[in-house]
């Protein structure tokens, strides 16, 4: 059981993005540039994980790329203030694994609760905002999201029993008994760069997520929440899921005249910027359809949509 004194003494989650990787899945399109700067239609795919912490109320991020791609991120995103964000740029060396990314943080977070989210995945749909700001309260432990997927098999997956608490992470098992998938987005307490240190490296040389995961499971202190079928969560690490992706994007978009994973739109409407400062945004991509959109937005009310 929680303690309520507990929680009220943590301090705010910190974000992190992983956007760092090889992405031989995508060769040769990744050869010279990060998988994580591809385009999802009409934007950066970072732009993506990136609304995702953002619509949680997440304004302090640390972006973790390889040293290489650096430069180009800082090109694209700056320092965040822009988008009322403050960033800070931190490097892995190789792909050294999802879990290694609380090593690279661990100065960064400085003991604090983190949201991190994989460089790669696309979340969208309804009521996640709801279930994003639940998450994102500090709390010790770590939360997970489940998400029903076809081929559970490629995936790190969960088993629930019929309360919907955790028994069992496995990854990528070979005959799957759930269905539940275990998406790229992790809650985990300031407890996590030191459990990380505690592990060791898997055959292929990585500081895996799952393990840790399972040491909050071990512990009874591992929460899953179920996102259900009204939420898209997409991952874009092959190059038909890159396509299925932009897709998805551009049929979302054309039909309801609304942006997914629109940073500047976000910014605005968490009150993270102010009309004015959004305008000028939108001065600086006044060729473009998505400029067009962020001037619309700046003349409207922000309360809307
Ligand atoms: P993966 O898709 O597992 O790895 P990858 O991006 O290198 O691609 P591929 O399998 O095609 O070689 O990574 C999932 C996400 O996590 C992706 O956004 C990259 C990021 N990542 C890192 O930043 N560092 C790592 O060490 C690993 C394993 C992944």
């Amino acid at each position: 059981m929680i303690e309520v004194e507990e929680v009220i003494s943590l301090p705010a989650r910190r974000g992190i993005i992983l956007a760092g990787g090889l992405g031989t899945r995508l060769h040769p399109m990744t050869v010279p540039v990060s998988k994580q700067l591809l385009p999802v239609y009409d934007k950066p795919m970072i732009y993506y994980p990136l609304s995702v912490l953002m619509l949680s109320g997440v304004r302090d991020i640390a972006l973790i790329t390889t040293p290489r791609d650096q430069p180009q991120f800082q090109q694209l995103l700056g320092d965040g203030s822009k988008w009322g964000l403050e960033f800070t740029y931190l490097t892995q060396h190789g792909p050294g694994g999802v879990a290694e990314a609380y090593l690279v943080a661990e100065d960064f977070l400085a003991g604090a609760p983190s949201m991190m989210m994989l460089g790669d995945n696309v979340l969208y749909g309804s009521h996640l905002r709801d279930a994003l700001e639940r998450a994102a309260v500090p709390r010790p432990g770590a939360q997970i999201f489940a998400y029903r997927v076809r081929n559970p098999e490629a995936f790190g997956v969960v088993s629930l029993d019929s309360g919907g608490h955790p028994v069992e992470l496995v990854e990528k098992p070979e005959h799957p008994d759930s269905p539940w998938a275990v998406i790229g987005l992790y809650m985990l307490d300031g407890d996590a760069p030191a459990r990380a240190r505690q592990m060791s490296r898997s055959s292929r040389g990585e500081l895996e997520i799952i393990p840790l995961l399972d040491s909050y499971l071990n512990e009874g202190r591992l929460e899953v929440e179920v996102l259900g079928r009204g939420i898209s969560w997409l991952d874009t690490g092959t190059p038909q899921s890159l396509l299925q992706a932009s897709q998805f994007v551009s049929v979302l978009q054309e039909r309801q005249g609304l942006q997914v994973a629109c940073p500047e739109e976000i910014a605005y409407r968490m009150g993270f910027i102010d009309a004015a400062a959004l305008s000028d945004l939108a001065a600086g991509l006044k060729r473009t359809q998505y400029g067009a959109y962020l001037e619309r937005l700046a003349e409207e009310d922000p309360g809307v949509g």
